[in-house]
């Protein structure tokens, strides 16, 4: 076990020592989240107050040197949903829903639908992606085991890369070697408002 992957594993048994999410509102559109701000990127959430949806609303800011962010919904990389998302051009973003089997690239899982939502933007210093995520509550992994973000409160991980330009929804890129883990808090993230957000 590498160094790297051992201080995460002690990190994800040391759960209260997770970043938490707090409520947090995008500036420039009517809607609110739970999210993470680190490292310079705001990564946010919001759900139906029905807790047998299947979707939920997502927000990626980011500085303009990275050239993608995934964020897998569960706490590890493998088996898990992964979105990744990054801009293709200075007006068009690439947003794919990812699941790998092993440490190895992942493949795109074509059972999740993610629409680009209004307010994605890029400007001269960050871009913004706002998503749907459909069918991305649950998720069967390569082995037939079945996942399930907490209806409350979900251990997440992102990361990011500052090479390979998204091109295309199965787009390549490198070992991302800084990773953040945080808790998002489900329960926080619901709002009667869910359904004007899209
Ligand atoms: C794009 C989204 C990605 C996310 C959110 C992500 C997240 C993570 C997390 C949380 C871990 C540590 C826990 C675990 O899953 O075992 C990990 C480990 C690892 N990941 Fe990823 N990863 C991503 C992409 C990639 C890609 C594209 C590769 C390879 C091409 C890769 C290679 C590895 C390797 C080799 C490890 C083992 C631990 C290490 O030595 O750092 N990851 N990843
Ligand atoms: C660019 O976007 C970021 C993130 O939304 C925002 O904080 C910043 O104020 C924007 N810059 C300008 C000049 O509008
Ligand atoms: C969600 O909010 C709507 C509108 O306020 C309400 O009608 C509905 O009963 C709520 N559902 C749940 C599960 O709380
Ligand atoms: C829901 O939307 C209404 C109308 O836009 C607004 O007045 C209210 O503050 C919103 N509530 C939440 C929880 O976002």
């Amino acid at each position: 076990m590498s160094l790297k992957l051992l201080v995460i594993t002690i990190l994800y048994a040391v759960t209260s020592a997770l970043a938490q999410t707090h409520a947090w509102c995008d500036p420039d559109t009517p809607r609110c989240f739970q999210a993470i701000e680190s490292s310079d990127l705001t990564i946010a959430a919001a759900f139906s107050n029905s807790t047998t949806a299947t979707d939920f609303v997502g927000e990626i800011i980011s500085p303009v040197s990275n050239k993608w962010v995934g964020v897998s919904l569960g706490s590890r990389m493998t088996n898990n949903l992964v979105v990744v998302v990054g801009p293709s051009s200075p007006t068009a973003f690439v947003a794919s829903a990812r699941m790998s089997s092993g440490f190895q690239p992942s493949m795109v899982y074509p059972i999740a639908k993610i629409t680009q939502l209004s307010g994605s933007r890029t400007n001269a210093t960050h871009w913004k992606y706002v998503f749907r995520c459909e069918r991305c509550l649950s998720w069967t992994d390569f082995t037939g085991t079945p996942h399930t973000v907490h209806p409350k409160s979900q251990v997440q991980a992102v990361t990011w890369g500052t090479t390979a330009q998204p091109s295309n929804p199965n787009f390549g890129f490198s070992i991302p070697d800084t990773k953040l883990l945080f808790a998002l808090d489900v329960a926080s993230a619901r709002t009667a408002n869910y359904s004007s957000y899209f």
